[in-house]
């Protein structure tokens, strides 16, 4: 058997021309264009690739974007002062901090500073404590696990009764991936580096996000034959056959696994793309709700 391709360039250049059109009509009445600030510290290559594509994502579709860059050495209240500056400024509708955050600073208190109603990260404790509580609803659901809804929405997966597994607990991804789920009314197993017999737990999924960072370490003879597999590894491994002297690849083995699964997201084109769709997103939601919409 060979698993169905879902598409994350497609599905994310869907919601990208979505939210341009919206953009649009946005602007075609009176609005200003809606506005995210980035906030970058220090100078994590990757972080500043990320904060780039952001920004060029956001003029591709009509937005505003304000970067702002603090140098590593940047202390607690020099980031907290800008967000709190971001805060008050009526043309940012969206803030996104780039995490990791250097060594030193206080995650967890610059994001509590993020206004909720900007927080198009879904991270400030607020908008995750929503989202892990019945009869409560986020403002904003962080991006990539909302990327990896839409894309199961995408494919016609049934999550109600389903059980689903997810790899990795990190606040970014696993976590919220796993709170999604369970408000999709799946039963969910959340795995991590101490989780017993890892195979056996992940052969018993229907749906199974990987977010745990270790190449292609979900293999064939893990997954349920049918299963629904959503990957959201993005790991470098070698490969002196590539210009750039490496590939990417994700937590799982595709190769082995496409010929299981029902279903299965590809590396690079599955998850990756849908982050920064869902962020525009949330920021063209931004912008309505600072209008009062
Ligand atoms: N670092 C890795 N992913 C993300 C993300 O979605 N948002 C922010 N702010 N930082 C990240």
């Amino acid at each position: 058997m060979s698993a169905q391709l879902i598409d994350g360039v497609k599905t994310a250049e869907k919601v990208r021309s979505q939210v341009k059109e919206e953009v649009a009509k946005w602007v075609a009445a009176g609005h200003t264009a809606p506005g995210l600030a980035t906030v970058l510290v220090g100078e994590n290559p990757a972080s500043q690739v990320y904060v780039r594509s952001k920004q060029k994502a956001c003029a591709e579709v009509g937005m505003e974007s304000f970067g702002f860059n603090l140098p590593a050495t940047a202390t607690q209240t020099e980031v907290e002062d800008l967000v709190r500056q971001l805060n008050a400024d009526p043309k940012v509708n969206g803030i996104l901090v780039q995490l990791p955050l250097p060594a030193g600073l206080d995650e967890e208190k610059v994001l509590r500073e993020i206004a909720i109603e900007k927080d198009v990260d879904g991270f400030h404790p607020l908008n995750i404590g929503r989202l892990a509580q019945k009869g409560r609803d986020p403002l904003f659901i962080p991006c990539t696990p909302y990327g990896c809804m839409v894309l199961l929405e995408e494919a016609g997966v049934k999550l109600s009764g389903a059980k689903a597994v997810v790899l990795g607990r990190s606040n970014i991804v696993g976590m919220p991936v796993a709170l999604l789920l369970i408000r999709a009314d799946a039963t969910v197993t959340v795995c991590h580096s101490r989780t017993k017999d890892l195979a056996a737990v992940v052969r018993e999924a229907d749906v199974l996000v990987a977010a745990i960072g270790k190449p292609e370490m979900v293999r064939g003879d893990w997954v349920k034959p049918g299963a629904v597999v959503i990957d959201v590894g993005i790991n470098r491994v070698d490969d002196a056959s590539k210009a750039k002297g490496y590939r990417l690849v994700g937590d799982v083995a595709f190769d082995e696994v496409k010929e299981v699964a029902a279903w299965i997201t590809p590396v690079p084109g599955g998850v990756g793309p849908m982050t920064i769709a869902m962020l525009l997103k949330n920021t063209f939601r931004a912008a309505q709700i600072a209008a009062g919409q």
